[in-house]
């Protein structure tokens, strides 16, 4: 007789059972991750019953609680209602979507702009729309996540350079085979260590190849250039930045996300984005709270001026403890200590520490694949309303800690 035999697969979910790491980490009192504030976002915070110093927002500007923000969301609020339940594509593009575009638009000088309900869909939605299979894309060594997973999207051939590297971008162009088109993506100011790429000189590579080049500017919008326009702005070169992407979850204090560029390429990655065309659209109370905060990023220069300086005031500070900061010239300070262990152990410390000191500090805990191995580091973000008498508890912090961890 003939007996059937079940052919039986693996269990998927025999990965999630076998995980532990998370759960050690929790049970040893040194999980850095998802932590619970128990008060609103700001320069202090409530976590675990302690007030701590918050170094680990993008709250560049210190807009999340600015009344002129919150009014605006609130007035779209009770006008258009809590979601758009559309895509922008179908029923949800809204007379606010179209204003916020337009603002965006003249901001960084290009014709058109478009919305995304988050930065990470903005990276996904355009790289993937403009680059296919026969393509190059040629990205620093050092971008973000979202700028890769919309790069893997895309099918198109991929190479990285070495950090900052134009001659290497040069190089690469040079040697790029096939007929497909090439696009260079890079960042303004890198997320993890703070300093700014070399735009001119990278523009120039690429266009002298005939490449098109993408910035991702999520932490130098609002934060550099005399209107607050960002690394561009900043550099001399916003004219020359083919399509610059922003994000709206730090110095404007809400979430989402936008691109902007040439009407032309706008229109067809309007009509070629999976990310924008298969997802909601932005939920209007954020495109109000966007638009304010571009007007208050643009009438007051005092809050990026403060920023610059209370920035500076920390990254001296922990430099002259003996930290290394690395390439640090903007808000985001990497405090770098070498290995996993070390850098577990400050973060620790300065956590567990809100127990013993009034005001322990907060910061984020940065390992591979975020950064990679050898570079993991503590992540500090700093914002305009800091105040110096913040910033010298944090010292005091880092000074005691630092020591405590024999790191300094
Ligand atoms: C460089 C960079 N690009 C894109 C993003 C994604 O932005 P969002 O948080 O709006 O999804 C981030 C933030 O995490 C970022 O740091």
């Amino acid at each position: 007789m003939h007996t059937m035999h079940t052919h039986k697969v693996m269990d998927i979910f025999a990965r999630c059972a076998e995980y532990r790491a998370a759960e050690e980490a929790r049970r040893g009192g040194y999980y850095p991750y998802f932590h619970v504030l128990e008060s609103a976002p700001g320069p202090e915070v409530v976590i675990g019953g302690k007030v701590m110093l918050m170094l680990a927002s993008n709250d560049y500007l210190g807009l999340a609680h600015d009344p002129r923000v919150q009014a605006a969301a609130a007035h779209a609020l009770h006008h258009y209602g809590t979601g758009c339940c559309s895509s922008r594509f179908l029923a949800g593009t809204l007379r606010i979507h179209e204003k916020l575009e337009t603002r965006l638009a003249a901001f960084v000088h290009k014709e058109a702009a478009l919305v995304f309900s988050t930065g990470m869909q903005a990276n996904l939605g355009l790289i993937s729309a403009l680059a296919h299979r026969q393509d190059w894309i040629f990205a620093d060594k050092l971008v973000h996540a979202s700028i890769l997973d919309g790069c893997c999207l895309s099918h198109a051939r991929m190479a990285r350079f070495p950090h900052n590297d134009a001659a290497s971008l040069a190089t690469l162009l040079e040697n790029m085979g096939g007929d497909g088109g090439a696009l260079v993506v890079i960042e303004g100011v890198y997320s993890m260590d703070g300093d700014i790429a070399p735009l001119p000189a990278l523009l120039a590579a690429a266009h002298a190849h005939g490449a098109r080049v993408i910035v991702d500017d999520a932490h130098g919008i609002g934060v550099l250039g005399a209107n607050g326009a960002g690394t561009a702005e900043e550099l001399g070169c916003l004219d020359e930045v083919d399509v610059v992407m922003g994000t709206f979850s730090k110095s404007l204090a809400a979430s989402g996300g936008f691109i902007a560029g040439a009407s032309k390429v706008i229109d067809y990655v309007r009509h070629h984005a999976r990310a924008l065309i298969f997802s909601a659209a932005l939920p209007a109370p954020m495109a109000a709270a966007v638009i304010t905060a571009l007007e208050i990023v643009q009438q007051e220069p005092a809050r990026r001026a403060r920023l610059r300086q209370v920035s500076d005031l920390l990254r001296t500070g922990l430099q002259d403890l003996g930290f290394d900061v690395g390439a640090s010239v903007t808000p985001i300070i990497p405090v770098l200590v070498g290995n996993m262990e070390r850098a577990a152990a400050l973060w620790r410390t300065l956590y567990l520490w809100r127990t013993l000191y009034a005001r322990g500090v907060f910061t984020s805990l940065v390992i591979p694949p975020a950064v990679p191995p050898g570079s993991e580091r503590l992540r500090l973000s700093i914002s305009a309303i800091h105040t110096d008498e913040h910033i010298a508890r944090i010292l005091e912090h880092f000074a005691k800690a630092g020591r405590a961890t024999h790191i300094i």
